[in-house]
């Protein structure tokens, strides 16, 4: 069996999430009808709002379902700024870290584009940490003018994690709606919606063990949101569409798995992570660790996370050959129109198109042995030495 070191992208859905759900999908009923079959999904799908809940520390009243990370990531863009605008047209400006995944900054360049919007990219430190201080200044200069402010809780690529807290006292001051993208984040750190502070916060089943195609966005009462889906009024008339019990069901399920062994899986991926980057960097083939990396730390970096830079490689060279070597990882990049786009999370810590156009995303999860980590190790000599041939350095 293959070596799946892409746990970042997806992970595999837990036993426990795949009962429960195939069990639902058994059963008929629309959470929305009136008779015996629709109240009894309808029991499902609040009781699975209310296991949420409990595991992210949230009221159930604040689950919205949503169908992933990028819908709820564009609710929370879009929502928040007609919502904020509506009420006060000089809100124009958005604020987010420049290393946010592709579904907060493609919802922001739309509504630049579209929507008379401004946008301000804070930018993050070599270590791939937000520069908070750029915020202060910000905020200092135009505070009046913020619609929202957008940070993630952990970096997908390199996996830093973000000072959210911090964030969150500064909007505060100033009365600015706070959205956080804890995707990466959930079953790697805990996780607490009403700690947190912030007014909105993503959450994906499927890198947490549960289904594809469901996920959630957290939003306080108080937080303004003008739905960007209309139709039969669900989820508090925020997110319409009929609801996928099954998928909600199964995303409980999982969340609970995941909560649950939460520490000690952090511990166990700490060392795996640990074990494969002071591996990568001691094979002499002068790879480079990304962003901060401590030897057993898993609160600055998540503990599943390794990102390399192999310069001299192109990085999708390095994928195809791991890959047929039985080894699957990432580069952390989207390709454009076919064409692979250097990292624009690797350029904002500051390292060069070159460096950058060498990445390679290793992220660890619950199914990952010692076994993937050495077979990785294995295998990267071979896979870098030819990787450097075709790219003409060797
Ligand atoms: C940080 C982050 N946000 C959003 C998404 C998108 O989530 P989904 O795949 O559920 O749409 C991802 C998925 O890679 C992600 O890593």
């Amino acid at each position: 069996m293959a070596a799946y070191l892409d746990h970042a992208a997806t992970t595999p859905m837990h036993e426990a999430a795949i009962e429960a759900m195939t069990a639902t999908m058994r059963t008929v009923g629309n959470a929305s009808s009136l008779h015996t079959a629709g109240r009894r999904a309808r029991a499902l799908v609040e009781e699975s709002r209310e296991r949420i809940g409990v595991a992210l520390d949230a009221r159930p009243s604040e689950v919205i379902f949503t169908s992933g990370g990028t819908e709820s990531d564009n609710l929370a863009i879009k929502g928040t700024y007609a919502a904020r605008r509506a009420t006060d047209p000089s809100k124009r400006t958005i604020v987010a870290s420049a290393i946010e995944h592709h579904a907060v900054l493609d919802p922001i360049e739309f509504l630049v584009n579209t929507q008379g919007a401004r946008v301000r990219w804070l930018g993050v430190d070599r270590g791939g940490r937000l520069l908070v201080d750029s915020l202060d200044e910000l905020l200092a200069e135009r505070a009046d003018s913020v619609a929202l402010i957008s940070v993630m809780w952990a970096n997908n690529e390199v996996g830093t994690v973000q000072p959210v807290r911090e964030v969150v006292t500064r909007a505060q001051a100033y009365g600015i709606p706070v959205h956080t993208d804890a995707v990466q984040a959930v079953g790697h750190l805990p996780v607490s919606f009403a700690d947190s502070g912030v007014d909105l916060m993503t959450i994906t089943g499927h890198k947490v063990g549960g289904p594809l195609g469901i996920g959630l966005l957290l939003a306080r009462r108080s937080a303004g949101l003008v739905p960007l889906v209309h139709g039969g009024g669900q989820e508090r008339q925020v997110r319409s569409g009929t609801l996928d019990v099954p998928g909600i069901v199964g995303l409980a399920a999982a969340l609970d798995v995941t909560v649950a062994q939460r520490e000690a899986q952090t511990r166990r991926l700490t060392a795996l992570r640990d074990r494969l980057i002071e591996g990568a960097l001691g094979l002499g083939l002068g790879a480079q660790v990304t962003g901060t990396w401590r030897a057993g730390d898993a609160q600055e970096r998540l503990a599943g996370h390794a990102h390399l830079i192999i310069e001299g490689c192109e990085g999708d060279s390095l994928l195809y050959l791991l890959d047929a070597a039985g080894i699957e990882c990432s580069t952390g990049s989207a390709c454009q129109a076919g064409v692979p786009q250097p990292s624009h999370v690797v350029l904002a810590l500051g390292h060069t198109e070159a460096q950058a156009r060498g990445a390679l995303r290793l992220t660890l999860g619950h199914s990952s042995t010692d076994a993937d980590i050495e077979a990785f190790l294995g295998a990267l000599p071979a896979v870098v030495e030819r990787a450097r041939r075709a790219a003409g350095v060797a």
